[in-house]
């Protein structure tokens, strides 16, 4: 029985015993003893004994330090935490390097003194990258992968990045630079650095697909934020989203676009997922999801295509669940009598994003069906709302919140959950020519949805 606890060198997972197969991400064989990690309790020995009453305890306010980047800023709960440590997840090339550099040039530019730590490439190609973006020349770099020497260096500044957390080394330490017990070692030393000095400090972490380098997960629970920071490489959209976050609300998404000079913010979100929608074309619906606080607006297209027995029929999703997909045909099928069985089924939502919640269900449907019968949904026409097995339509949260979203774009008619011809979810800033026509079932908002065509 090994001293340590055993961890899954694949996603994280920590067990009492070896065993042969990884309990959470299913990988076979993953288990190696979890190395101590060595340090100090971050605030000081604490007084045994002492207990307090939750009131009487004064909550120090956090001081933020900005990135210049408001999508980013966003997603951290307005800014970085002095003290604090945030990792930013996402797969190699997504642009982590260069959002990394950014946020280094927004912070000098505010007045405040940052390190960016080069463990991925040189300090040349940095500069060069840098040139290039347009980046102030007096943001600091260094080339030091050996923790020892970047802890002196942290003392006085502002804000250190790492990037990235794989390329450190500790010496006191076993295992290659990227191993589980160097990153975990390297992440522990420099956040009881950054408590010590009150420095912001971002390490950068790369994930494969599938999340199976060592590394994040493993970091999770050492460090109070992390954001992932995603996108697919053949388009420009880019999001970061909050998946934990101790001074601020999870679940914010920040967009951006990757552009020859760098990322760009992208500010009106729901405008960017319209702009290159065929108003005329069948297939597409227009939903509004919620991140965080704010409200999106995206397009979901689909295609259906009969498909020759004795092929299966092909079910793709792009950006949406393929659980949500296969229930929303069946739905169809089996209450609306619309046949989509034996027909291949492709889904997406449109400019990339990744659309997962029940909200979106309406309008997944309602583009299923307008594919399979070749018929627009008449421009104007928005719908949300969540389907449910038995065909019924069932409210989401915020539905006046995603109506409003849906009128300033430009949207007349917005099909929701209610009492047919009624919203029944009181004010939704209807205005002249603007209206939310409720309806119980899917059978209800294709019916509904027919009487607009004509
Ligand atoms: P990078 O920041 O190096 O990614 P990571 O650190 O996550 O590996 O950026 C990767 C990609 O971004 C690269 O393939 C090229 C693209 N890119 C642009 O399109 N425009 C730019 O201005 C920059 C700097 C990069
Ligand atoms: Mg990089």
């Amino acid at each position: 029985m090994p001293k340590n606890a055993m961890v899954c060198l694949r996603c994280g997972h920590r067990a009492l015993q070896w065993l042969g197969r990884c309990p959470d991400c299913a990988a076979w064989d993953p288990f190696v003893e979890e190395p101590p990690i060595v340090a100090k309790n971050p605030k000081g020995p604490a007084k045994a004994g002492v207990t307090m009453l939750i009131g009487s305890v004064d909550p120090e306010p956090c001081q933020r330090i900005g990135t210049g980047l408001a999508e980013l800023d966003r997603v951290l709960g307005g800014g970085l935490v002095r003290g604090s440590v945030v990792l930013i997840a996402g797969e190699p090339g997504v642009g982590k390097s260069t959002l990394l550099l950014q946020a280094a040039a927004g912070v000098e530019e505010l007045g405040r003194g940052v390190l960016l730590v080069c463990g991925e490439e040189s300090v040349e190609q940095v500069a060069a990258r840098a040139r290039r973006l347009g980046a102030p020349r007096r943001i600091t770099l260094t080339p030091e992968t050996e923790v020892g020497a970047i802890v002196p260096l942290m003392h006085g500044t502002d804000v250190v990045l790492v990037d990235s957390v794989q390329s450190l080394r500790a010496s006191d330490s076993a295992g290659e630079p990227g191993s589980i017990s160097q990153v975990r070692q390297c992440a522990a030393a420099l956040t009881e650095a950054a408590r010590d000095t009150g420095t912001a400090l971002v390490l950068v972490g790369h994930i494969t697909k599938d999340g199976s380098i060592a590394g994040p997960r493993a970091l999770e629970h050492l460090v109070d934020v992390v954001v992932t920071f995603e996108g697919d490489r053949a388009h420009h959209l880019r999001t970061v989203r909050g998946i934990k976050n101790r001074y601020g609300a999870t679940g914010e998404l920040g967009v951006f676009q990757m552009g020859p000079s760098g990322l760009s913010e992208v500010p009106d979100a729901s405008r960017f997922f319209l702009a290159e929608r065929h108003k005329d074309a069948a297939g597409s619906a227009v939903g509004c999801i919620i991140e965080g606080r704010r409200c999106l607006a995206l397009e979901i297209q689909a295609l259906v295509m009969p498909c020759k027995p004795p092929a299966v029929p092909r079910r793709v999703a792009q950006g949406l669940e393929s659980a949500r997909v296969g229930v929303a045909m069946a739905v169809l099928q089996q209450h609306c009598r619309i046949q989509v069985a034996d027909y291949d089924v492709y889904a997406s939502v449109a400019g990339g994003l990744r659309a997962a919640e029940p909200g979106i269900d309406l309008p997944l449907c309602l583009a299923l069906a307008s594919s399979r019968r070749n018929e627009p949904i008449p421009a104007g026409v928005a719908a949300v709302g969540e389907v449910g097995l038995a065909g019924e339509l069932r409210s989401v949260p915020g539905l006046p919140a995603r109506v409003k979203e849906l009128f300033r774009l430009g949207f007349a008619t917005v099909i929701a959950p209610g009492v047919q011809g009624n919203n029944g979810a009181g004010d939704m800033g209807e205005t002249k020519g603007a209206k939310v026509v409720g309806a119980t079932s899917l059978g209800q908002a294709l019916g509904i949805l027919s009487r607009l065509g004509h």
